[in-house]
């Protein structure tokens, strides 16, 4: 794309995931039918992306105690549990449903293992509202743990294992082993959603022939801090939000430049980042508009 001294190149998978993309359509096209649209906490961990759905009338509430009772209510990619879901209907509100698909087959896995007498041990961080919603489903006492080390020692009868779908495999699998020598019967689900695994992995390749490396996202998203930690522990790396943050000086002497995004970053602010970085380092305003044209993106 570039034709001087510099290369640059995008992640595979860079940017939004297929669960976060599907809540924001499914967000944005609400908003287009229906006057006050409301969410329990942002949408995404995204404040320019939290700042768009605001101008299209997407607000967020603190809980559900702030949901006004003439609204619409978008129930985000991680799930509520399904007290909030009964408490979001009692209050006779409308509800539009973007659990992320992956998610919801989680909470199912939930419900059917504990209907069916397993303990279910739920590998997570248990203050995430996807695992808070996924506890709701256990129709007895979940264990939450977030290492296989935390999984209390007992004699067991039948232990279903299931993981947040953010998880590693590795962790996982730990568990997994742990499991199989406490209990005669075990039940492993892998539930683990590989958007976050394949993003790190990407981002990891392209630090390793990058002579820089930019990640783009929330600060305040935890996938992106991820990516710029992964990236950081083999090339130098910033992590920005917006354009505004770029200093051209981190480019001096630093010619292979390699971009990626959190699965929280919405497609225009990368684009954005792009373009700013071509138009100053290479004087040339390509203004690519689609960030399937940066090279080396692609979506798996
Ligand atoms: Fe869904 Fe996986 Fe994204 S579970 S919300 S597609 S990280």
């Amino acid at each position: 794309m570039c034709i001087c001294k510099y290369s640059i190149s995008i992640a595979k998978n860079s940017g939004f995931c297929f669960g976060v993309k599907r809540a924001i359509k499914i967000t944005l096209e609400a908003a287009e039918q229906y006057k006050k649209i409301q969410t329990i906490g942002p949408l995404i961990h995204n404040p320019q992306m939290v700042e768009k759905l605001k101008a299209n009338g997407v607000n967020y509430v603190s809980s559900i105690d702030n949901v006004k009772s003439d609204s619409t209510v978008i129930i985000r990619s991680h799930g509520i549990t399904k007290g909030a879901y009964k408490d979001l209907s009692d209050k006779k509100v409308k509800i539009i449903d973007a659990t992320c698909p992956y998610v919801a087959k989680t909470q199912q896995f939930c419900k059917e293992l504990s209907e069916n007498g397993f303990q279910v041990v739920i590998l997570g961080d248990r203050n995430h509202p996807e695992v808070v919603a996924l506890e709701s489903f256990v129709k007895s006492k979940a264990i939450i743990v977030s290492s296989a080390e935390e999984l209390p020692h007992a004699n067991y009868k039948k232990l279903g294992i299931i993981s947040q779908t953010t998880q590693t495999f590795d962790k996982f699998s730990d568990l997994a082993n742990k499991a199989i020598a406490m209990a005669k019967e075990v039940h492993v689900v892998n539930t683990i959603c590989n958007a976050t695994d394949i993003r790190q992995q990407c981002t990891l390749k392209l630090a390793e022939k990058s002579d820089i490396m930019i990640v783009i996202g929330g600060k305040n998203s935890s996938n992106t801090k991820m990516l710029a930690k992964i990236s950081s522990s083999v090339v130098c790396t910033h992590h920005i939000e917006t354009s505004d943050e770029l200093d051209m000086k981190w480019f001096e002497g630093n010619h292979k430049i390699g971009i990626t995004a959190g699965a929280s970053t919405p497609d225009w602010i990368i684009l954005d980042i792009y373009n700013k970085i071509i138009e100053r380092l290479c004087g040339r305003n390509l203004q690519v508009a689609d960030i399937e044209e940066i090279p080396g993106y692609k979506e798996e």
